[in-house]
């Protein structure tokens, strides 16, 4: 009430404000009833270590030890020792030990503000040793006790007692608070920080002093926790000064009050606990916390970091990739291995589709784009020539043609290379042509993947802008797509094979059967030397037969190019064709296939046409020239012997490693064209 005249009087005019002040000053003499929501600004006795915070927090102690503080209400209040009164505050108590707080606050009503004499501690900075109990000392506390002292009789350490002019109280009760809801009694830790409330009632005439505790925002309690019989006369003098004394033993302990509310005419008004300044976060629960943080931050981090770091080792030893600088520029066309091994459910043996001449295929779906692709396992130790194959793959990747098996791009781990193609439904030709007797091919079917394989090489030799060797065409490098058209696959990869070897010592890569008889002397691969497995490969198509094989019944090898050969001379041809078609074929398609066939095979590369040709003959745009009169492998003088080596060297394709290493040093693009 004074604060808020004092309040009201900086609006005021200055001659009414100057009235209004001797007003309040008389007034005060005769104080009956004040409230502090809060003790911003107000004029209050302080001592020991008392102060009020910027926020209107009262500070009874600090964390000094053996250290007290007194605050005051500063008038003296006349006081009717047979009236009666009525106060409450909010208080809390921390301490670094919840439960070993030092020593409390008492509520005090006294003759005098001079605590001077008193000492700390378990006297409550309100009584000494040689005055306490003396009647003369005129002083009444209630006290909120944290420390059982046994001299004093104390209860426990955790209570609420009524002192009449000493320590030994003649009324306590254990701190709790009944609870209406739950129809107990709720126990309450004074020093643990909790913010409480206390309500102390004193009847006049009955002669009764009532004190109610509560945590803080909790209604009073319809129960007292205390009440005890008290003649106020005898001990008080009148005036009265009113306020608290606080004291601090060997354990730092904060005590703060936060709001207070007096009255001599009934009850005390109700403090408005919205108002109120907020306690500080009780410190010991802070550094406990701030240890607890810190332990619990480090611990889970160690444990974190142990887990990461087992997880990223496994992660990276499952998916680790090779990536050098100077592949930055292909990182587009680069898949990331983890998708590759998602898409491929870690490369299963279920997913696998076939073993290419370089390494296994899988079938996969890349996870992101759902897509179908096959994916090439290449097994290379080798990075020496990486760049320059990249280089060539990723040029490759610009191919475009309907004949051609798309690659979409690659990945490359520690000894490994993966290629990424389109998926190819039907899978590849030589299972159709060798393995299954059921799923055969119509011959319209045959002379159209005939047909398709040429266009392919027409455009790799002729219409991109560079010229690109296939290098190894053969039915089993034939895919065939959803509606059976051919697809030629794995160009380019023979040149994973001249990187990976000494450039100095050169081979050749290429599928015995299949290879030019010159490149055993020149090593040179050639537009011509595709022309020529593209030869064998139309004969296979014809006649359902590989180019060569061990005979079962005769000791001689079996040479398909010299079979047909053998039988076109004899006027037979058409005897070569594929049996299980059953005569199901056009027979002039049939002799075109068989004899152009032938011509490509031919022993010299100057006697073989170039693709377009080849394409034209297929067309039926040009009529197919005779097989020359000089076409004879086994009599061709300059080719001699070397011609054999296919059929010097069966047990190569008979044990299925179709790369048959010879000599060659070339790129698979020819640049400069
Ligand atoms: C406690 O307060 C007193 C008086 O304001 C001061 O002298 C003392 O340094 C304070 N102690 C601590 C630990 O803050
Ligand atoms: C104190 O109050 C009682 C009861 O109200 C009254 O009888 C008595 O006269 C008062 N004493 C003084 C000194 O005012
Ligand atoms: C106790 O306090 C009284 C004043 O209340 C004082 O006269 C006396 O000297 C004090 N005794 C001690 C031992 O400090
Ligand atoms: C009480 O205090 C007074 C004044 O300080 C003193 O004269 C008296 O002897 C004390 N009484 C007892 C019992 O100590
Ligand atoms: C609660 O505490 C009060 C005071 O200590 C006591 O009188 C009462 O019996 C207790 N009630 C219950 C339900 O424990
Ligand atoms: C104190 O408690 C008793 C018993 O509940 C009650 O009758 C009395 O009115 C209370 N006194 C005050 C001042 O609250």
């Amino acid at each position: 009430m004074f604060q808020v005249m004092a309040e009201t009087c900086s609006y005021l005019h200055k001659k009414i404000a100057l009235l209004f002040f001797f007003v309040a000053l008389t007034f005060a003499q005769d104080e009956k009833q004040f409230m502090y929501n809060g003790f911003q600004g107000a004029k209050l006795h302080l001592d020991g270590l008392a102060n009020i915070h910027p926020n209107g927090l009262l500070q009874m102690t600090n964390s000094s030890l053996q250290g007290s503080g007194h605050v005051f209400y500063p008038q003296p209040l006349k006081f009717n020792t047979s009236r009666s009164f009525s106060t409450t505050f909010v208080f809390a108590i921390n301490t670094d030990v919840p439960g070993h707080g030092g020593h409390g606050i008492a509520f005090v009503i006294s003759s005098s503000m001079n605590f001077d004499h008193a000492v700390p501690a378990e006297y409550l900075g309100i009584f000494n040793i040689s005055n306490n109990g003396n009647n003369s000392n005129h002083v009444i506390a209630v006290e909120l006790d944290t420390v059982q002292n046994a001299v004093f009789k104390d209860i426990d350490g955790n209570h609420v007692g009524i002192d009449i002019n000493g320590l030994e109280s003649v009324g306590s009760a254990s701190v709790a608070y009944y609870s209406d809801e739950e129809r107990k009694n709720m126990s309450l830790q004074l020093s643990g920080g909790t913010p409480m409330q206390i309500w102390i009632d004193y009847d006049g005439a009955k002669m009764l002093m009532n004190v109610t505790v509560a945590p803080l925002k909790h209604p009073k309690p319809k129960k007292y926790l205390l009440s005890t019989p008290v003649n106020l006369s005898p001990a008080l003098l009148d005036p009265v000064y009113v306020g608290f004394s606080s004291s601090t033993g060997l354990t730092a302990t904060e005590h703060y009050i936060s709001g207070w509310s007096w009255s001599q005419i009934g009850q005390a008004q109700d403090l408005d606990l919205t108002k109120l300044p907020s306690f500080p976060k009780i410190r010991s629960q802070r550094k406990k916390l701030k240890v607890l943080f810190i332990v619990l931050i480090v611990v889970l981090s160690l444990l974190l970091e142990m887990i990461a770091g087992v997880a990223f080792a496994v992660w990276r030893k499952k998916y680790e990739e090779l990536k050098e600088p100077w592949e930055q520029e292909y990182i587009s066309h680069r898949f990331s291995f983890k998708d590759l091994y998602t898409a491929t459910k870690g490369f299963k043996d279920s997913e696998l589709l076939g073993f290419g001449g370089f390494g296994k295929v899988y079938k996969g779906v890349i996870p992101s784009t759902q897509t179908q692709v096959a994916v090439k396992k290449v097994s290379h130790d080798s990075r020496q020539g990486m760049r320059e194959f990249l280089s060539e793959i990723v040029t490759m990747r610009r191919l475009r043609h309907r004949n051609l098996v798309q690659l979409l791009g690659y990945c490359r781990r520690k000894g490994e290379l993966l290629l990424v193609y389109d998926y190819m439904p039907n899978g590849s030709l030589d299972k159709y042509l060798f393995k299954s007797k059921n799923s055969n091919l119509s011959w319209a079917q045959r002379f159209n993947i005939a047909k398709g394989v040429a266009a392919a090489l027409l455009y790799l030799h002729e219409e991109w802008e560079q010229v690109v060797l296939h290098r190894d065409v053969k039915a089993s490098n034939i895919l065939l797509d959803a509606e059976m058209n051919a697809r030629l696959g794995d160009f380019g990869l023979a040149r994973l094979y001249d990187h990976e070897s000494d450039p100095r010592s050169t081979h050749v890569v290429g599928t015995v059967g299949y290879l030019a008889p010159e490149l055993s002397i020149t090593g040179k691969p050639t537009t011509a030397t595709d022309v020529f497995s593209f030869g064998i490969f139309l004969l296979e198509v014809a006649c359902g037969r590989r180019p060569n094989s061990l005979q079962e019944f005769s000791r001689e090898d079996f040479v398909l190019v010299d079979w047909v050969y053998d039988c076109w001379k004899k006027g037979v041809i058409l005897e070569t064709s594929d049996p299980t078609l059953e005569g199901n074929h056009q027979v002039e398609e049939m002799e075109l296939v068989l004899k152009l066939g032938l011509l490509c095979s031919h022993p010299k590369p100057e006697g073989r046409p170039s693709m377009r040709n080849v394409v034209q003959f297929l067309h039926g745009d040009a009529s197919l020239p005779d097989i020359p009169s000089d076409y004879d492998h086994q009599s061709n003088s300059y080719f001699g012997g070397s011609w054999r080596i296919s059929s010097s060297l069966p047990s190569l394709s008979s044990l299925g490693i179709s790369h048959a290493t010879i000599s060659s040093d070339n790129s698979v693009i020819h640049n400069g064209r």
